[in-house]
């Protein structure tokens, strides 16, 4: 089986059987990601122990989240659960820069089972559904609370809506 298929199929089985699929009950930080060109959604909510994410669960409303933008969300989970917020930064900045085609091989492979998603970048619209998840987990990281959107000014501070 060649490598894109691998990735193909690891996103399919995280699409499939989304980890940390649910709701963290008394969670210190809840996020809504939208979508706007297809109006998905996925809702984070993040559990902080000082500087760690101690836990971390997405939910899309029923029809309201793609293959890829449900997968996304469930391989970010599990890459950033019990790091640092340092590093889950770095890891959003990272992947940013794989889904836009800015990453070396090397870069790409030190992402782990995150480099699935670099063939959306031949996908511009793909690259907001890989992303919506990682936009939420930004915000929520920076203490903002409420709604995000898959806007391209992942650097500066949250994109809120009407921002
Ligand atoms: Fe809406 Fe992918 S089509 S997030």
């Amino acid at each position: 089986m060649s490598s894109d298929a691998l990735y193909q199929e690891l996103i399919l089985e995280h699409n499939r059987k989304p980890r940390n699929f649910g709701e963290i009950e008394g969670a210190d930080r809840v996020v809504e990601g939208r979508n706007p060109l297809c109006g998905d959604e996925v809702r984070l909510s993040l559990k902080l122990d000082g500087d760690r994410i101690a836990d971390v669960k997405f939910v899309s409303p029923p029809g309201k989240g793609c293959a890829i933008s449900k997968a996304s969300a469930s391989l970010m989970t599990a890459a950033v659960k019990g790091k640092p917020t340092a590093e889950a930064e770095r890891l959003f900045e990272s992947f940013h820069k794989l889904v836009r085609g800015e990453l070396s091989e090397d870069e790409q492979r030190a992402l782990g089972s995150l480099r699935a998603f670099a063939g959306v970048a031949k996908f511009p619209m793909r690259v907001k559904c890989a992303s919506l998840a990682w936009h939420a987990l930004h915000s929520a990281l920076a203490g903002g609370a409420g709604e995000v959107t898959t806007d391209d000014r992942a650097h500066g501070p949250p994109a809120t809506e009407g921002a």
